[in-house]
């Protein structure tokens, strides 16, 4: 990157990155992308392309839907559960739905009012625990983490919720590594109640030991998602959005916010773009939003010369089946070009 080469070198780096997501697909070693954006932009439609891409050049792959409104069913047609299922017409694409709002089962017994898993018999902390805010999501998501990773895929793909759920999801570690300082640090709560209580309650130091140890766990469950999360070559973000100004705004609340929670992003879909090859006359609405669309996209442009934009065409009809899936993926592949 110096010396005589430098002016070539320049010269390259203002070339605008590749329009496609073909690097997400050549980076082999990325476990954890999410897909993430507005409501109603394409997060699913993204997501379920991207899984399919994925699902020819990795030997495993999940999609999971993060969203509480999931429609992973709806894009494929096919009913999915809070179980991996095999998506029809794949040998290696699995998908599910989970809640991930604490009050799934998937979180198991540590899911919902049970955060510590302690049962009835600690029933107080698991009430003074549950009161802290996003814990519940944490626990859950990082019982989901934990499932997935005990499963042999090679790469999993979020379809996450919309933006702000999102972003309180992934602040979740550190929203629950301070609670559980509050918590079981060596001033916390625990550490200052359980030693009289234990006694009153008769269950002597096994019983502290045993939350503790409990709390322990999750603490590093919680710093391995973290740890998998912030690293780049793991973890990134695609983020989807349409050429309107709330949705500009909105990828760039985001964008800001994932690199403070230190979250790979380069990655960007420009969704349900007009590219004018219907446009009869000037004076028609088509003709309009075309036009207001462009504005935005050059917007998005100036704004992220450091990202892969990628541009992909509303269609005439939702994008619902397999097979048209399988047909609006190769926009992620290939620019769009109108007919
Ligand atoms: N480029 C597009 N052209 C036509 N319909 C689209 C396009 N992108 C998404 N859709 C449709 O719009 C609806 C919302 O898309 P979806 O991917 O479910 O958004 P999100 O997951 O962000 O809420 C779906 O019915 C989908 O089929
Ligand atoms: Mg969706």
């Amino acid at each position: 990157m110096e010396g005589s080469d430098s002016e070539e070198s320049f010269a390259s780096l203002e070339e605008p990155l590749d329009p496609t997501l073909e690097n997400v697909l050549d980076q082999t070693a990325l476990k954890w992308i999410f897909v993430g954006g507005k409501g109603g932009v394409g997060k699913t439609t993204t997501s379920c392309c991207l899984a399919i891409l994925l699902a020819s050049v990795r030997e495993k792959v999940l999609l999971i839907s993060t969203d509480p409104a999931h429609n992973l069913s709806d894009a494929f047609q096919q009913k999915f559960s809070g179980e991996p299922e095999q998506v029809n017409g794949f040998d290696n694409l699995y998908a599910m739905e989970v809640d991930a709002s604490g009050n799934s089962s998937l979180g198991g017994p540590t899911s919902g009012g049970d955060p510590l898993g302690m049962g009835e018999s600690l029933d107080f902390l698991n009430d003074m625990a549950s009161s802290i805010p996003g814990i519940d999501e944490a626990m859950s998501f990082g019982e989901v983490m934990k499932e997935v990773e005990q499963m042999d895929y090679s790469v999993v793909v979020f379809d996450t919720a919309p933006t702000g759920h999102t972003l309180r999801l992934l602040q979740l570690p550190q929203v629950f590594d301070k609670a559980l300082d509050k918590f079981a640090g060596a001033n916390g709560i625990l550490g200052n109640l359980m030693g009289p209580l234990s006694m009153f309650m008769g269950g002597g130091g096994d019983q502290q030991d045993g939350l503790l140890a409990k709390v322990e766990e999750l603490r590093r469950m919680v710093h391995r998602v973290k740890e998998q999360f912030s690293d780049p070559d793991l973890t990134t973000f695609v983020c989807v959005c349409i050429p309107e100004f709330l949705s500009l705004y909105e990828t760039e609340r985001l964008i800001q916010d994932l690199a403070e929670y230190e979250i790979d992003s380069h990655n960007i879909v420009i969704n349900q773009v007009l590219f004018g090859e219907h446009c009869c006359q000037s004076t028609c609405l088509l003709h309009a939003r075309v036009k207001m669309q462009e504005k935005y996209i050059s917007q998005y442009e100036d704004l992220y010369e450091d990202f892969h934009l990628v541009k992909t065409p509303l269609l005439a009809e939702e994008v619902r089946g397999i097979e048209k899936l399988k047909a609006f993926a190769k926009n992620l592949t290939k620019p769009y070009r109108p007919s």
